[in-house]
């Protein structure tokens, strides 16, 4: 029975080297240490011993079944030690790794530009408007005194949606709309940016969608020189200080007189050169003082009011100040256009 008892012994301890896994640890303890294992048959066999081996055989099993106990207990603390090790490896931060980028989106540059105009003209005690984009033919012509059939509604190309219905050609017709809600009480001061929509074939300097900002005044007194001053602090504040304009004649049918407004040329500081085509003069806006029958159109008395408006293209100022050479740029949605822009 001693023989049995180390031979048991040896076996166990050799299983116990060689688990591989607290499964294997568990599978040797019950195979060897269970209640049908081969020890707890050795102890219920020692009836049969003499007297005197009855203590000799009994110490012994119980020392190899503690031996084998301490074998296994010791084997488990390692192949938990070993595992615990394995994951914290594969679980390691290396925090000297440099970190991945993460891509922020930009402001788009007319948004950017509508907003910087937005700012300037609050400065100056405007308020900001707005109309429909589908506007009806009344104010998007006839209000602003193009009548049907007359010529100057070939200079903008319309998407008509029905006889009545179209897109609107420009942001003028938020003139009259505003008029009528002020229901000839003065003042009205607002601008306007917004989309606009002119059947024209898209190049380098014109495209079918463009935006504009309209530009109202209207009150007692308003008089041209109000118009330059405000016109002129626009372009000091946007272009830059050194900056100045000049009014040229021109026609709106919805102005009298009417003007085109030019800045100076921020290339050659105005004595000419590739950019302003040698005059020295960059052409931003069209303004001009409210025609009198826009004015009573609108509700308002144009023996006591008087007024003056505006109208800009986004896209050509935010080219100049830019320097971005093809209108369609703002449209085409390429990246690397768009994230040059970061900063403004
Ligand atoms: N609506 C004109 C256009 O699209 C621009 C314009 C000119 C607006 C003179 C005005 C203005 O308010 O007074 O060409």
């Amino acid at each position: 029975m001693r023989e049995q008892l180390e031979a048991l012994k040896k076996e166990a301890l050799e299983q116990a080297i060689q688990a591989e896994s607290e499964k294997d640890v568990q599978a040797v303890r019950v195979a060897y240490l269970g209640k049908k294992g081969p020890i707890t048959e050795v102890l219920r066999g020692m009836g049969k011993l003499t007297a005197e081996e009855r203590p000799i055989i009994g110490a012994l099993a119980n020392e190899v079944r503690d031996e084998i106990k301490t074998n296994l207990d010791h084997r488990s603390e390692v192949l938990e030690k070993e595992a615990l090790e394995k994951q914290l490896q594969s679980e390691s931060i290396d925090v000297t790794l440099p970190g991945r980028p993460s891509s922020q989106g930009t402001i788009h540059p007319l948004s950017a530009v509508v907003t910087e105009i937005e700012d300037i003209f609050l400065g100056l005690g405007f308020s900001i408007g707005e109309g429909p984009e589908i506007e009806t033919d009344y104010y998007n012509f006839e209000a602003l005194n193009l009548p049907k059939d007359h010529p100057a509604r070939d200079m903008q190309d319309s998407f008509y949606i029905t006889d009545e219905l179209l897109l609107r050609t420009q942001t003028s017709p938020v003139q009259a709309r505003t008029m009528e809600k002020h229901e000839g009480i003065g003042p009205v001061k607002i601008i306007v940016p917004g989309k606009v929509f002119r059947r024209d074939d898209d190049d380098a300097t014109h495209s079918h969608q463009f935006m504009q900002t309209e530009g109202l005044y209207v009150d007692k007194n308003v008089r041209m020189s109000d118009l330059k001053g405000i016109l002129e602090s626009f372009a000091k504040q946007f272009f830059g200080i050194d900056r100045s304009i000049r009014l040229r004649p021109s026609f709106f049918p919805f102005t009298e007189p009417s003007v085109e407004i030019d800045v100076s040329c921020g290339i050659c500081s105005g004595s000419g050169c590739r950019i302003c085509k040698q005059s020295g003069w960059i052409e931003v806006l069209g303004a001009g003082m409210i025609h009198p029958r826009v004015l009573e159109m609108s509700g308002f008395d144009s023996n006591e009011y008087s007024g003056f408006a505006f109208g800009m293209g986004v896209e050509r100022l935010a080219m100049l100040k830019y320097d971005i050479d093809d209108i369609r740029q703002f449209y085409t949605n390429d990246a690397r256009f768009l994230t040059q822009f970061k900063s403004v």
